[in-house]
């Protein structure tokens, strides 16, 4: 299986850092990007780390990591609780899915407890800050050396 890693983040992640700090920390995408490298380089994992506020660019992300990829890690943002398109999207996709939410949408407002994505994803980490994105990579790993046993 190929050890390459799509990590993709929704609408308004750009502004991580200074989007309500108080919800989402003071990290930038930037460190999070930083960081979720340095792991795939000692994982040995190749990274494709993406952000977009454009609903389409994401499904073509997913449809590119679809022919290359062993694995996605995604942070679909607003669109997790609207998103058919992308649920849709990573139905085609056969390898692991994993959904990450810097804060635990659990304990905020109604419409922030549905996730479309849910119904595909292999697992949620939500509520871990931006330390969630290093835990999927992490299980991603362990998925993809299993799977290539
Ligand atoms: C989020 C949670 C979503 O409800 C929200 O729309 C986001 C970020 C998170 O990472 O906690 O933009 O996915």
């Amino acid at each position: 299986m190929t050890r390459l890693v799509f990590v993709l983040n929704g609408p308004n992640l750009n502004l991580l850092g200074k989007r309500q700090p108080h919800i989402y920390g003071h990290e930038t995408l930037a460190d999070v990007e930083r960081d979720c490298r340095s792991l795939c380089a000692e994982l040995n994992l190749d990274l494709r780390f993406h952000q977009s506020n454009r609903e389409y660019e994401i499904i073509d992300w997913i449809h590119e990591a679809r022919e290359t990829a062993g694995g996605i890690a995604i942070n679909p943002a607003a669109f997790t609780h609207t998103s058919v398109a992308i649920l849709d999207a990573l139905n085609t996709f056969d390898s692991p899915v994993i959904e990450v939410h810097i804060s635990n949408v659990h304990k905020r407002e109604a419409f922030r407890h549905h996730s479309f994505v849910s119904q595909r994803a292999d697992a949620v980490i939500a509520g871990a800050g931006t330390q969630g994105y290093l835990l999927a990579i992490r299980r991603l790993h362990r998925l993809i050396e299993e799977a290539s046993k």
